[in-house]
């Protein structure tokens, strides 16, 4: 069975999925194989939990000899747009392909806030399915005002970093709704609700509905993330209001993620 394939497969069997984003916070490679290794014994104990662990790009390497099984697998916080050539300091899409690292975050507000574009997160999109990574496509507003203009905010990122991306391969694609006001690493953050990720879920499905000219939507994968815990993760992810949820600073806290799996799965 093709890479890709298996991972598709992966991905719908799978019911919810719990992701974890180490941004640079992990920093020795035993840290990083402390945390993996407690991290995927957490996660082999839950059937129905997809857990995707995105360490900085530095341990991908050394991290993907240690992934046994698919509950628990690996993905990269970014990846180039480019295959190969003259690119400093890139990571080449065709480098997680060949080590069959399967997911990668793309246009993470923090990446957004250094000049990535939604053209560069398009063209990204688009490396990915060429080369069987499932893209953790991330959009958020980074501030939320009475006016509603949010709604705009998000329409317009999905609108130009889903340019040419065929339909067919919206079901292969997670979305993550990150309200950047929401982050853990906001300055004069607020608590996002529940009812925040469900409205958008809705107004993301009606944007791409709209963009594809079909009635309904049914086959996207939706995210929320932005200081999710052990607290609160249940209240996100009861009854399948979201699918999913992206964790920053709670995934490099092996105690605190284990208990937001075991939370996940008794869903
Ligand atoms: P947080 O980060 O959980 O620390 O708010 C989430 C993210 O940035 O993906």
């Amino acid at each position: 069975m093709g890479f890709f394939v298996l991972q598709f497969l992966c991905m719908k069997n799978s019911q919810k999925f719990v992701i974890g984003n180490w941004k640079m916070k992990i920093t020795s490679l035993a840290q990083a194989k402390k945390l993996f290794t407690d991290t995927k014994k957490e996660a082999g104990k839950h059937r129905g939990v997809q857990t995707i662990v995105c360490p900085p790009a530095f341990y991908l390497e050394p991290l993907s000899k240690m992934v046994t099984g698919h509950r628990c697998v690996l993905g990269a916080q970014n990846i180039f747009h480019e295959e190969v050539g003259a690119f400093t300091g890139e990571l080449s899409p065709l480098m997680l392909a060949d080590r069959k690292i399967g997911y990668s975050i793309i246009g993470h507000s923090e990446r957004r806030a250094m000049g990535e574009t939604s053209e560069d997160v398009s063209k990204k999109i688009r490396m990915c399915i060429k080369n069987g990574i499932i893209p953790i496509v991330c959009v958020g507003e980074t501030e939320r005002k009475d006016d509603n203009s949010h709604y705009k905010v998000i329409k317009k990122q999905i609108k130009e970093s889903f340019a040419g991306i065929p339909y067919e391969a919206l079901g292969s694609i997670l979305l993550a709704y990150e309200p950047v006001w929401a982050l853990s690493s906001t300055k004069d953050r607020h608590d996002a609700t529940p009812q925040d990720a469900e409205e958008m879920k809705l107004f993301v499905q009606k944007v791409f509905a709209d963009m594809y000219g079909v009635k309904k939507i049914e086959n996207l994968t939706f995210l929320y993330g932005g200081s999710v815990d052990a607290d609160n993760v249940a209240d996100f992810m009861k009854e399948k209001s979201v699918d999913g949820v992206l964790v920053g600073s709670a995934s490099v806290d092996s105690k605190e993620f284990a208990q937001m799996l075991k939370v996940a799965s008794s869903l």
